[in-house]
């Protein structure tokens, strides 16, 4: 049997499989609080609690740990976390990340250095943060880890620092590690923190230590969990809304809208990743105090377009287009269109919008789009399916509710206790497939009310 955990921005699920057919033999889940700051100790509580839900791991030959992206875990020379981690969703750094950007030389320079350009999402500009704002917690911090890393740390049991390891792809959203040359940055670490502190070492995909895999970011997980292939896009709406393919060889974009991360199989997971995703839908629900249903109903009875409506979603800034302070927009009320099935329709189409700029920025370096695989809570709306291959103007798969990221860990430890050169392919996933007649009009009136929205 293999285990996969997902520690996610809201809630940490376990499921345990078989490890040859991957055939699901029970799972767990516990909710733990969510925010752009919290401590690690509650994820590590809800993990023990998935766990126990899960019926316990002592039968279980494999581990592997997923979960979000970027979070700044410190820790002191004890192995005590010396502060609350920052979570990806922790616009804070914003002014950090443009100050990295400029002492650097440029975003050019960045892309090249680690295939990325700083945004507040990524660890290195918590960093920056931290030595402006807290030199007593840097003075403490011994090493710097993520949560993911911090998690398997505390599963087998680590103490000593030089325990702590990680994957290739939660290594590349830190902003001090390379993905083209594999090599950790000292240099850009120590130029964000002003020190250099000790960091995980990084495991192979398919590395097993004990029984704990190498782990992974939710997304590179989330990967693995679709099984997903080159051509395939994955667009996932969740607290975050991201849109990543795989690709043989190293990307790096000196626009700063698509991360060069590496994947969780040895090769590359260019990412683009939205800030405002399933919330835009829940806050909409809320507004016309109707449930996630109605809402679907509502925006299905509306015509394509809302008659001209537009609402660009970013509510919490937004990272993609790069603006943290920028407000979300409401373009077109009219008598006519001031309807709750206009708004509802306006937020969903909105949404959809918000990700094809993702998956636009991904073709616009040369990545094969032949289809969507559309996953994360939102996905499961029946108007979010039946309007997503109108606004992509792509066929769009939704594979059948599952748990997409502790799966594609559990996946990573079959293939680790395998010792074979590729992950087991698991039997297809149940999918539906959702097709639609384009509608570019609706993107198009988009991108003229998006160009009105606030910037920096
Ligand atoms: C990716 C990102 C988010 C988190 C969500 O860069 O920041 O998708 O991984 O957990």
């Amino acid at each position: 049997l293999v285990a996969g955990v997902d520690s996610s921005t809201q809630s940490c699920k376990v499921v345990v499989r078989d490890a040859d057919t991957g055939a699901l033999v029970r799972q767990g889940r516990a909710a733990h609080p969510t925010g752009t700051e919290v401590h690690p100790s509650e994820w590590w509580d809800a993990l023990q609690t998935a766990i126990a839900d899960a019926g316990g791991l002592d039968d279980v030959d494999a581990v592997s740990v997923g979960a979000q992206q970027h979070g700044m875990v410190t820790l002191d020379a004890a192995g005590e976390v010396v502060r609350p981690a920052l979570l990806w969703n922790d616009t804070r750094s914003a002014a950090a990340a443009a100050d990295l950007t400029t002492e650097l030389g440029g975003p050019d320079k960045w892309a090249e250095a680690i295939g990325s350009v700083p945004v507040a999402s990524l660890t290195v500009t918590k960093l920056r943060w931290l030595a402006k704002h807290e030199p007593e917690s840097v003075a403490r911090t011994a090493a710097v880890c993520l949560p993911h890393d911090w998690l398997t740390w505390k599963l087998s049991g680590g103490t000593s620092l030089d325990a702590l390891t990680t994957d290739r792809s939660d290594a590349s959203g830190t902003g001090y590690w390379s993905p083209s040359t594999e090599d950790y940055r000292p240099d850009l670490l120590e130029l964000a923190l002003g020190k250099v502190v000790a960091l995980p070492r990084v495991l192979g995909p398919a590395e097993l230590i004990g029984r704990f895999g190498a782990g992974a970011g939710d997304n590179a997980a989330a990967g693995l969990g679709v099984q997903a292939q080159p051509g395939d896009v994955v667009v996932s709406i969740g607290t975050s809304g991201t849109a990543f393919a795989r690709s043989p060889h190293p990307v790096a974009d000196g626009t700063g809208i698509v991360n060069g991360f590496a994947d969780a199989e040895g090769g590359h997971l260019p990412l683009v990743c939205t800030l405002n995703a399933s919330r835009v839908l829940d806050a909409t629900s809320a507004m016309l105090r109707v449930d996630l249903a109605e809402l679907s109903d509502l925006a299905l009875s509306a015509p394509a377009g809302a008659d001209g409506l537009v609402f660009v979603p970013y509510l919490e800034g937004e990272r993609t287009p790069n603006k943290p302070d920028s407000t979300g927009a409401l373009h077109g009320l009219r008598l006519d269109t001031m309807t709750s099935a206009h708004m509802a329709r306006a937020a969903v189409e909105g949404l959809l919008c918000s990700l094809a700029d993702a998956i636009d920025a991904l073709v616009a370096l040369g990545l094969p789009v032949s289809r969507v695989l559309l996953i994360g809570g939102a996905a499961r709306m029946p108007a979010v399916q039946r309007l997503a291959p109108a606004v992509f103007g792509c066929p769009v798969v939704v594979p059948s509710p599952s748990e997409y990221v502790a799966d594609g860990a559990a996946r990573q430890a079959a293939w680790a206790l395998s010792g074979a050169d590729a992950p087991p392919l698991w039997s297809e996933l149940a999918s539906t497939s959702v097709e639609a007649e384009p509608t570019p009009w609706v993107r198009d009136r988009y991108a003229s009310v998006r160009e009105l929205t606030a910037t920096r």
